[in-house]
């Protein structure tokens, strides 16, 4: 009887269906999983599912044990994402020892080990808004509540570092430890004590902090400031030590060191993010455990935030990625948790990861690819870069195919071969570089990079100051330069003629039609039809926004003129000191010096460009032709005063003396307290004193009220 009960199955009860989509989950199933049994599995899949754990396995180990990965971290997670969805379609492959099963790595056997009192897992990743959504519909279907609720999560900046936990019974720090394979870390007490932002103590420090509880696993994540980080790079290579790919590599590298005095000298920092085992104190939220732990101590990230409802996570996470740039520390994207502690309960974990929280990472900025060969590039300023051309690859959301190598010395000191793989960074609006070279995985086919002799483009032999890391091409007619400065020069926030871009400018070149920048201004319509490609519209739409580049500020000429030193900062300052193009050019270093944002190394450099005749030949060709400073010229204009003199004398109507002094001044003109020969003007207002009669004597202009209104141009 009772075998045929268990038969006539009853319909699934909601608890019964949350524990079935907890174990399908579990095992890697959607929620409608295929049927498992009796399915042959292609061999080609099972060959594959083999390589992918063999690859992470050496991956975790390079990055944990090593701290030295030989891929990005993109690279990786698109291999982790590859087995977790073989895995889910054929469930009968997981095993227990599989890289998506487990969390890190054991730990290394120098170090002692410890035991966490409770598990430190790892975060599900998520990359796109649909799967964070997913996400949230999966917490609310798994605690039973309706589509439409709004979980509160905490969001917070998701740090890129190494986790750590710290023991504290009754407020003293006893033991801190890495992850390691998330039951067993690495005992790193005495790496962690050298890190100043870590209290050795717990105390209350404000007045409504809890009473410090008995025992406090707190969890952070060690990390080491972007600027910290290039610090310790240039010194690594300087005494030519491997440099660390990122900061978290030198992050975990300097807090697994035997030698805590070698951590000592590290610049490490923690932002603390959670709790493992408490005794003496219970926590009901995470808002509560991210509010708390500073009251005690512990330095939580300023940037975490309690929201309602997943749309403001995906708000935040954007906010974020916009944010990321201007943080001092590197984060790789934002962790979103359930608020309510009594919910992960319920909630649970699965092997590796809870079901109560997620990371949603950001484009990665770094991913690793070949280069292909390493080519040289001539800037305006006659500068030589090595560039590296690279196989194409997507990084900070864009296709990088070149990676500049900054200079000979930098590819020396990086060991940068042709044929390398390399990891590639871009940051921001950064132009993307190339960061090191993985030299575990030449083949002995890559090619070192000999720095040629001469200018790739015209052939002048290449000259390189003392003191200099820059090759120069010392031709000043060399095409490429002239080629890059015609670009610049024409260039959106320089004299901004649209339509001459790289491509016009060569032509241009090609076609002997210009020869500097002040040749552009005498071209004819028919100049430009010779050019390939152009027609009359073309052609007559080229010249147009030539002519109207004329009317600019003086700001945007200084810039265009491509002063080495002299970006748009720095010519918006020159501009508004001088106020005159003729002023700047006969300035003195010393005159430069003064003022404030000029050093010297700017001020040599301008003056040193007006020096020239040829840069002087060519401003005049350029004022020749019609170019005007609408900012200047306004300034001549509003200041008709200028050089004028004026008394007043008597009072007047319409304004005060003090007033009436104000807009003599404010016009470029000067008020003088008395009358004599230098006046030019003396204004009589109402009841005029003394200073009218010795003006008639002295036969001064003398005018009344209206007319000086007049004169101002209030009238
Ligand atoms: S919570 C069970 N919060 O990301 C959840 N982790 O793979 C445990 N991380 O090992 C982590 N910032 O090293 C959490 N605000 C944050 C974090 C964070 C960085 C790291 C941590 C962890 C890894 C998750």
């Amino acid at each position: 009887m009772a075998a045929r009960k268990k038969t006539t199955r009853a319909p699934e009860t909601k608890e019964e269906k949350v524990q079935k989509e907890k174990v399908q989950e579990e095992k890697g199933q959607e929620t409608t999983p295929q049927k498992a049994s009796k399915r042959e599995i292609p061999p080609e899949v099972i060959e594959r599912v083999k390589k992918l754990r063999e690859e992470i396995e050496y991956h975790n180990y390079r990055y944990y044990v090593l701290d030295s990965p030989v891929i990005s971290d993109a690279e990786y997670d698109a291999l982790m994402r590859e087995l977790k969805e073989l895995e889910a379609k054929y469930p009968e492959l997981i095993t227990p020892d599989s890289p998506t099963q487990r969390v890190g790595y054991p730990p290394a056997k120098e170090f002692r080990q410890v035991e966490h009192a409770e598990p430190m897992l790892s975060l599900d990743d998520a990359f796109s808004e649909e799967e964070v959504r997913e996400f949230d519909k999966r917490v609310k279907r798994l605690l039973g509540l309706p589509e439409d609720a709004k979980i509160e999560y905490t969001v917070e900046p998701k740090m890129d570092g190494l986790a750590v936990e710290l023991v504290y019974e009754n407020g003293v720090f006893t033991v801190g430890s890495t992850r390691g394979d998330g039951y067993v870390g690495e005992d790193v007490t005495n790496n962690l004590k050298t890190i100043k932002s870590i209290p050795l103590r717990l105390r209350p420090l404000t007045d409504d902090a809890p009473p410090v509880p008995k025992r406090l696993d707190a969890r952070g994540e060690v990390y080491m400031e972007k600027e910290k980080f290039k610090q310790l790079n240039e010194e690594r290579l300087r005494r030519g030590e491997p440099p660390f790919a990122n900061p978290r590599n030198a992050a975990a590298g300097s807090l697994r060191q035997l030698d805590p005095n070698v951590t000592a000298q590290r610049p490490l920092d923690i932002f603390f993010y959670g709790v493992g085992k408490v005794e003496g104190y219970e926590f009901k939220t995470q808002w509560e455990i991210l509010t708390t732990l500073p009251k005690w101590g512990l330095k939580t990230n300023p940037h975490c935030r309690l929201v309602k409802g997943i749309e403001e996570a995906i708000s935040y996470h954007h906010e974020m990625e916009k944010k990321r740039e201007e943080l001092p520390y590197e984060i790789d994207g934002i962790v979103i948790k359930v608020n309510d502690l009594s919910l992960w309960e319920k909630l649970g974990t699965k092997a590796r990861s809870p079901r109560y929280a997620l990371a949603y990472k950001f484009e990665p900025t770094q991913v690793t690819t070949q280069v292909l060969d390493i080519v040289l590039q001539v800037g305006r300023t006659g500068a030589v870069t090595p560039v590296a051309v690279l196989k194409p690859v997507k990084v900070g959301g864009v296709i990088v195919s070149r990676a500049t190598l900054h200079n000979e010395d930098e590819i020396r000191r990086k060991d940068i071969r042709i044929g390398d793989w390399v990891l590639v960074q871009r940051a921001g609006d950064v132009i993307p570089e190339v960061v090191m070279s993985i030299k575990e995985r030449r083949t002995g086919k890559e090619k070192p990079f000999v720095m040629p002799k001469t200018c790739p483009v015209c052939g002048s032999p290449l000259v390189r100051k003392p003191g200099e890391a820059v090759w120069r091409c010392p031709n000043k007619n060399c095409y490429a330069q002239l080629v890059r400065h015609l670009q610049h020069f024409a260039s959106r926030n320089a004299m901004d003629i649209e339509g001459l871009g790289e491509q016009v400018a060569k032509a241009l070149v090609d076609a002997g039609l210009v020869r500097d920048v002040g040749d552009l201004y005498y071209l004819t319509v028919e100049d430009l039809l010779q050019l390939p490609g152009f027609a009359l519209k073309k052609a007559k739409n080229l010249y147009e926004a030539i002519q109207r580049s004329k009317k600019t500020t003086l700001a945007r000429f200084l810039y265009a003129l491509g002063i080495r030193h002299v970006g748009e900062v720095v010519a918006q300052i020159l501009a508004e000191h001088f106020k005159s193009l003729d002023k700047l050019m006969n300035a003195s270093m010393a005159d430069l010096m003064a003022i404030p944002g000029i050093g010297p190394e700017v001020a040599r450099s301008v003056v040193e460009f007006f020096r020239n005749e040829r840069n002087r030949k060519t401003i005049e060709k350029l004022l020749k032709a019609g170019i005007e400073f609408e900012d200047v010229k306004e300034e001549a204009k509003e200041k008709p005063l200028k050089g004028l003199t004026f008394v007043f004398t008597g009072a007047l109507k319409s304004m005060t003396r003090d007033e009436a002094k104000k807009k003599v001044m404010a016009l470029g003109g000067r008020v003088a307290s008395d009358v004599s020969r230098n006046v030019d003007y003396v204004v009589v207002g109402e009841k005029p004193g003394s200073k009218f009669q010795r003006a008639q004597r002295l036969g001064l202009k003398i005018i009344n009220e209206d007319e000086f209104l007049k004169m101002i141009g209030e009238k």
